[in-house]
């Protein structure tokens, strides 16, 4: 299988960074396709937390070559901050072993500003970004206005940054937010130009050559099914094709790449969402906080980004089925089950009911009208033991193992790992 592609089933968060730092032992190369540095995507090695927002999480591993896809919006300076911390930890980033796609956008602190001008215009309406610029400038790329990595190598790219910044300013003056200092941006941003001008490469092409020789191309979702652009709970959704599919025009491949493909989704064993919008298993109360955790611990449910407290819930397995069907899954990854020990009873939504009763086992129009429906659970019995020694499916309490058989019952795709803690290694194979 050389393409592997790592999604969210849910709303984004669910550990993808540590099941894609999983596969990307037998990887050559770890590829983001989508989103920008809404995401953040954490990865504990040997007590040691990388918290990444835009380099994939492969790179971790020494042999594996990171690429930012065309699919990407890109804010240099977030980049090359993290460059800097994955230096001083010892883990090399030369533009061998790091490139970014000439056709990834740029996210500048105009789109920066336009996104939190944007929100606030919107009131009690607001989406609840992560206020990342990532909005503005997908909105720039379907313009057809935005600036690409590859405007960073051309002679005259303060003045298409200068054109980028009247036309940015001349918004935000409509919303009544201050201008941006053109000059104070040009100097910064073409010294970043300077320092990224040796990244910047062909990287469909590269990633085209690599599979046909056979090389294992890891494809890192960024965000989850549900907060896709197309196929999410809109308008609460990001800006980027977030999907399996999204693969493919994110990093430039042809369909027949996908011939084969391991698709695999990240499952958190709950639901947990940030910002507005339906989410239907929700909880509150004790529960919720058992859910959440205190935030002493990096793995507790806040947001990597934001800081925000995440909202907590019920595993959702009528979501759960459509983003199998969305993506083509082929494979589940459960992860966080540890947090389950000492819950009685699990409950598992299984189906909906309408507000006159009717029952619903698949969404008539997508995920769009949750807000209308109540979740039907089923409940089943929890289990009490820690897991987080465990590394064998059959040590698992039989109680935990049927949960997970039931989940993969549900969107009709077979478990390949659970997740029991944070580290690396601490990861059940079925
Ligand atoms: P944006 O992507 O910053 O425009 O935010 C749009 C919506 O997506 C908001 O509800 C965010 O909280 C959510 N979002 C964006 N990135 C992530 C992520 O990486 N994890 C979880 N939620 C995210």
């Amino acid at each position: 299988m050389p393409l592997q592609v790592i999604v969210g089933a849910q709303w984004g968060d669910e550990g993808k960074g540590r099941i894609v730092d999983w596969f990307a032992a037998g990887a050559r190369y770890a590829a983001r396709y989508n989103g920008g540095d809404n995401a953040g995507h954490t990865v504990t090695v040997g007590g040691r937390i990388f918290k990444l927002h835009l380099i994939p999480s492969g790179v971790i591993h020494p042999h594996v070559i990171g690429v930012l896809g065309n699919g990407m919006v890109i804010n240099p300076q977030t980049l090359l901050e993290e460059m800097e911390m994955l230096a001083e930890n010892g883990i090399e980033v030369s533009p061998r072993r790091l490139r970014i796609s000439f056709a990834a956008h740029l996210i500048t602190p105009a789109h920066k500003a336009l996104d939190r001008a944007i929100e606030a215009a919107r009131g009690r309406a607001e989406i609840g970004t992560t206020g990342r610029g990532i909005g503005p400038a997908y909105t720039d790329k379907a313009a057809r206005t935005g600036l690409r990595a590859a405007d960073m190598l051309a002679p005259d790219f303060a003045d298409r940054l200068g054109v980028h910044l009247a036309a940015a300013n001349r918004l935000l003056g409509l919303y009544g937010a201050p201008p941006l200092d053109p000059a104070a941006v040009c100097e910064t941003f073409c010294a970043y130009a300077e320092r990224l001008k040796p990244y910047i490469a062909d990287t469909a092409f590269e990633l085209e050559t690599a599979l046909r020789a056979g090389e294992v191309v890891l494809a890192e979702g960024a965000q989850g099914t549900l907060l896709d652009l197309d196929h999410g709970t809109y308008p609460f959704v990001t800006s980027s094709s977030t999907v399996a599919p999204g693969a493919l025009t994110g990093l430039g491949l042809g369909l027949t790449a996908a011939a084969g493909a391991r698709v695999l989704g990240v499952v958190k064993a709950f639901q947990t969402r940030v910002g507005a919008g339906p989410f239907p298993t929700e909880v509150s109360g004790e529960l919720a906080e058992r859910l959440r955790g205190s935030g002493k611990n990096p793995w507790d449910e806040f947001g990597t980004t934001t800081g925000r407290p995440r909202r907590v819930g019920w595993l959702d397995g009528v979501l759960l089925r459509y983003a199998a069907r969305l993506n083509g899954l082929t494979e589940l990854a459960v992860t966080k089950l540890d947090i389950l020990t000492g819950i009685q009873p699990l409950r598992l939504c299984v189906a909906y009911q309408t507000a006159d009763g009717q029952r619903l086992d698949d969404l008539p129009f997508g995920p769009a009208d949750l807000g209308k429906y109540q979740p039907v659970y089923e409940e089943l019995p929890g289990w009490e033991e820690p897991l987080g020694e465990l590394r064998r499916w059959r040590d698992l309490p039989a109680a935990a193992r049927g949960y997970l058989e039931r989940i993969s019952a549900l969107c009709n795709a077979p478990i390949r790992l659970v997740s029991v803690g944070p580290e690396r290694e601490q990861v059940v194979e079925k």
